[in-house]
């Protein structure tokens, strides 16, 4: 343990933990519910209070450095990473199950220094799930050792999803179609949970194989590439190049193999990228 950035990585621990706490107290009261991008995108007062809090906190106590979080960026702030001390702050993913009281809600705070992710904390805040990484020191949950699966073959695979929050024909054929195309390679199920981090998650501790998504944001991807890449696992982009945070794409697998297949059975969903918005 230790290193240059376990303040920073004390401090992330702390606050998704308290956050998770706001949480999961405000999950069952009653929600006023906004909409962002389209009718399926949606944002909550707690989002605000949560990504509020962590912010303030992370303000005070490291003015020197950057924020990207999700809220500031619906609101019309800049996405862009630059080599300074970056903290990337979803405060709440799986906005839309937290509406429903669907128990699939995380926070999520990753760390990037010189442009490289140095960690990821992600709190499962129902299932009190502590999820870290930190570059060259392993990913845990709840201290345990997390574990990609070491699955090669799409056809014994479980493949992980999110439909993204475009809804118009053109966006929904195309998903669906990428779905099929998993399906017809005969992976042996395709499954969508509403939380893109903790989908992420799941591909981290061994019980799912793959992920993909188009139309994801880099506070949706920044910590879970940190947990998945110390447990052995590949994250990169849907071309099959190398993972590109601001380019609202991804594969990830537990093996290299299994991320290329996927990678070439995909049709692009074209949602722009973050620091052009
Ligand atoms: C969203 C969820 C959703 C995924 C989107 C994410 P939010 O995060 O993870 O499942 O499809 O791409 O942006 O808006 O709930 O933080």
């Amino acid at each position: 343990a230790g290193g240059p950035w376990e303040e920073c990585f004390e401090a992330a621990v702390q606050l998704a933990l308290r956050a998770g706490q706001i949480i999961r107290k405000a999950l069952s009261e009653e929600k006023r519910v906004s909409t962002k991008t389209s009718a399926a995108d949606l944002v909550t007062e707690t989002d605000h209070v949560v990504e509020a809090l962590i912010l303030q906190e992370l303000q005070t106590r490291f003015p020197s450095h950057r924020f990207i979080a999700e809220e500031a960026a619906a609101a019309g702030a800049k996405c862009v990473l630059t080599p300074s001390p970056t903290w990337i702050v979803d405060p709440i993913d799986g906005t839309c199950n937290f509406v429903h009281r669907f128990p699939t809600v995380a926070v999520s705070i990753g760390f990037a220094v010189n442009q490289e992710l140095e960690f990821g904390v992600i709190y499962h805040c129902t299932e009190e799930r502590l999820y870290t990484g930190r570059r060259g020191q392993g990913a845990f949950c709840n201290g345990q050792r997390l574990r990609v699966s070491g699955e090669t073959d799409l056809s014994k695979a479980l493949v992980l999803t999110e439909i993204g929050p475009r809804r118009d024909p053109a966006t929904l054929k195309l998903f669906l179609s990428n779905m099929e195309r998993l399906l017809h390679a005969g992976a042996h199920g395709v499954r969508v949970i509403g939380s893109s981090t903790l989908a992420l998650c799941h591909l981290a501790a061994g019980t799912a194989d793959a992920y993909y998504q188009f139309g994801l944001h880099c506070w949706d991807l920044a910590a879970a590439t940190v947990i998945i890449r110390e447990a052995g696992g590949v994250v990169m982009d849907t071309s099959g190049g190398p993972l590109d945070l601001m380019s609202c794409r991804v594969v990830a697998a537990g093996t290299r193999e299994m991320a290329v297949l996927i990678a070439q059975a995909l049709q692009t969903i074209n949602y722009g990228r973050d620091d052009e918005r």
